[in-house]
């Protein structure tokens, strides 16, 4: 086929199914699914054969794609400008009699709902969807066509010649939002967030999973042939709805006694917007906060908006905002502040978060100076660099948040390091988020201890974030077991620990040496790994980290049958437990004395292995798996370790034992067999006692 043909086919199909799609949308289908299926299946076939010819107006772009894209930057044809605010009906109204005084009919201001979403612009060109920039600094912005094309009510293709620019607010309804949050792996602070942090998806497809919408609430028609351009705001936003666009009805068209023209009229009608005098604004704004909750969209207070076009163009504008635009912004917990300065940092797993420093200010009943920015995904959808002014939310007794960028003053979004800031180690990228694959890294290693010590884990008394840095400035400590074996004499040295302090340290640390195995096992800050899912393993039966370890080996997929326990948790626990390094520790841990099992809850007391290190390796014949060889140990008051070590009493050696039996008769470790184990257990003592 030529290629003019194809390209006339292609179009054939995709106006079928565009037109398809609006009924469809109307709740006015025309043609069954099987047909409308075969008519895609048809275009998407032409397209993958005639990548070239592609029509960049096909229905097929709504799906996305898993292809990659930036968001380059481009500069918007129109300065999108921002809106000036008011806080108080008063200050509209004394905007209102200003403003009424300069013209010279009876002047019609429109009353709209602010949205809280993203504001965007769509570039149509010959009546074809071009372009979509997000609002970017207002003069440049990025382009976002990919992901805006994924938005189902978003007209691809409209009549040809029509040149129009469209401003819209991108949002996602807030019943679809607490759907979708409740699965993401971090919850979003609110609906204008995760909204952001989809329209910025590199790949559409994942856009497009998400039903994000749109309200339109500005137009600038260029040419439209045979139309005649609209005068007036209302006549403008008539247009867009003719068009096929989702326009939010304004709430009220305001004259000084109610009065409308004839066209205003007509569009009024059309918008279902109601005209109403000056003298009911204060009723209006009352009405509207009563109604905000009520709303499936999030908005942030009420627009009024000067109707007629050549007024608006007498009244110009300001370098940031129109003057024939006014904001009422609703009270809220939110306050308004400066970037002073982002930095990023290290977790315990080594996740990479960046936090910004802002100007002191006052939320909710207190002083905000750091707000997590979560990743760089949070940071990119708010286009935020240092220097910015954000607004700052806490809502209820939630950590605060940054809400949006309320004056960007700093050109460009802050860029995210590529290595970590304290080892230096080149970061991965892990879904959402940033990790440093160091385990040594000193942030890790320190947000590790401070967080073994801490109050919800082994709760080491008189040992907080200050004590655990200088332990770890003296060399005293590396890893939480030097907590219970190293020299707190040294501290003696420093300024600020008198010999009072320092018995109240280990007074601490001998304290937490007898916390119960449920505690150790979450301070080692496995993820996933919290107190709820170490106790329910430890009534699974898994008392020891030896249990656990041997259920994880051989038996992972029972574990998946647990209330609350699924692939993924599994999967986190495989990876943190197995760990080598993990083993070590817990090694260690043994060796200095900690509780490694979970108590039997009844029962007369076993000690009749007390005082004994034992290794288990090799296979047996009457304890399969190994770990009902590790549970006799533990039942007697015995301790299991993973490695042969100085400190290991014995070795149960099965069948194939190999390098730690070698090790265990170099170290002059007693190393027991099957039977002689089994004979220990029957006459509950200790083999060679
Ligand atoms: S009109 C030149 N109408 O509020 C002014 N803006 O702070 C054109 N917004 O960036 C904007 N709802 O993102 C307009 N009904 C509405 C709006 C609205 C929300 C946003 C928009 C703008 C911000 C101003």
């Amino acid at each position: 086929m030529p290629a003019e043909e194809i390209i006339q086919r292609m179009s054939e199909l995709a106006e079928k199914l565009l037109l398809w799609q609006s009924q469809y949308a109307q709740g006015r289908p025309t043609v069954s699914d099987l047909e409308y299926d075969k008519v895609w299946d048809d275009l998407r076939q032409m397209e993958e054969q005639n990548p070239e010819q592609r029509l960049p107006w096909s229905p097929t772009q709504r799906v996305g794609s898993d292809l990659s894209h930036g968001f380059p930057e481009r500069a918007h044809e129109v300065p999108v400008l921002s809106l000036d605010k008011a806080y108080a009906v008063s200050e509209l109204e004394a905007w209102l009699k200003k403003n009424q005084g300069l013209s010279s009919q009876p002047l019609v201001v429109v009353a709209e709902q602010k949205l809280d979403g993203l504001s965007v612009v769509l570039y149509y060109e010959n009546g074809i969807l071009e372009r979509a920039l997000t609002r970017g600094n207002g003069w440049v912005g990025n382009d976002v066509t990919a992901n805006i094309k994924t938005i189902p009510t978003v007209p691809l293709k409209l009549e040809p010649g029509l040149r129009l620019a469209v401003r819209g607010e991108v949002y996602l309804p807030k019943s679809q939002f607490s759907s979708i949050n409740a699965r993401q792996e971090e919850p979003y602070a609110n609906a204008r967030n995760l909204a952001a942090g989809t329209l910025r998806r590199v790949k559409s497809r994942e856009t497009a999973e998400v039903p994000l919408h749109i309200f339109c609430y500005e137009a600038f028609f260029l040419a439209w042939p045979g139309q005649t351009l609209p005068s007036g705001h209302l006549e403008a936003l008539a247009a867009l709805k003719t068009l096929g666009f989702p326009v939010n009805a304004p709430i009220a068209a305001l004259s000084p006694e109610g009065q409308f023209t004839g066209v205003q009229r007509h569009s009024l009608e059309l918008l279902s917007c109601r005209g109403i005098p000056y003298a009911e604004l204060g009723p209006l704004v009352e009405d509207q906060t009563r109604q905000r909750p009520t709303l499936d969209w999030d908005i942030d207070g009420l627009v009024l908006k000067v109707d007629a076009l050549n007024l608006r163009e007498e009244l110009g504008a300001t370098e940031h905002h129109p003057r024939w635009a006014m904001a009422y912004k609703f009270e809220s917990p939110q306050g308004e502040t400066k970037v002073e300065e982002i930095t990023v940092q290290v977790g315990r797993t080594g996740r990479v978060t960046p936090v910004a420093r802002v100007s002191p200010v006052a939320v909710g009943g207190s002083t905000i100076t750091f707000v997590t920015l979560h990743n760089e995904g949070f940071i990119e959808g708010l286009e935020l660099n240092i220097g910015d002014i954000v607004a700052i939310s806490r809502r209820g007794d939630v950590i605060p948040a940054v809400e949006r960028v309320v004056e960007k003053l700093t050109p460009g979004t802050w860029k995210f390091p590529e290595f970590c800031p304290s080892c230096g180690s080149c970061l991965r990228k892990e879904g959402a988020h940033a990790f440093c694959p160091q385990p040594d890294c000193p942030d890790q290693k320190r947000y590790r201890l401070i967080f073994f010590a801490g109050k919800d884990q082994m709760d080491i008394e008189n040992l907080g974030p200050e004590t655990v840095d200088t332990l770890i400035s003296l060399g005293l400590v590396n890893d939480p077991s030097d907590f219970f074996t190293c020299d707190y004499d040294k501290l003696l040295d420093v300024a600020g620990f008198g010999p009072k302090k320092v018995e109240l340290i280990r007074a601490g640390v001998e304290k937490a040496r007898k916390q119960p195995f449920v505690r150790v096992l979450t301070a080692l800050g496995i993820p996933d790994l919290g107190p709820k899912l170490a106790q329910l393993l430890i009534e699974a039966g898994l008392k020891s980290y030896a249990a656990l370890r041997e259920a994880l080996e051989n038996r992972a997929q029972e574990l998946v049958n647990l209330p609350g326990v699924g692939e993924r948790t599994v999967e986190s626990l495989k990876l943190g437990l197995l760990k080598p390094s993990v083993s070590r520790l817990i090694d260690k841990l043994t060796q200095a004395g900690l509780v490694m099992e979970a108590q039997a809850p009844r029962g007369p007391e076993n000690t009749a292995f007390a005082g004994t290190v034992w290794c288990v390796t090799g296979s047996f014949e009457k304890f399969q798996p190994r770990a009902l060889a590790e549970e006799e140990i533990l039942k007697r008051a015995g301790r299991v370790v993973s490695a042969v070590s100085g400190a290991t009493t014995h070795l149960l050696a099965g069948s194939g034992a190999g390098s730690k039996l070698q090790k265990a008769q170099s170290l002059g470790v007693r190393v027991v067999s099957e039977q002689a184990f089994l004979t220990a257990l029957a006459q509950e003592r200790v083999p060679g006692l």
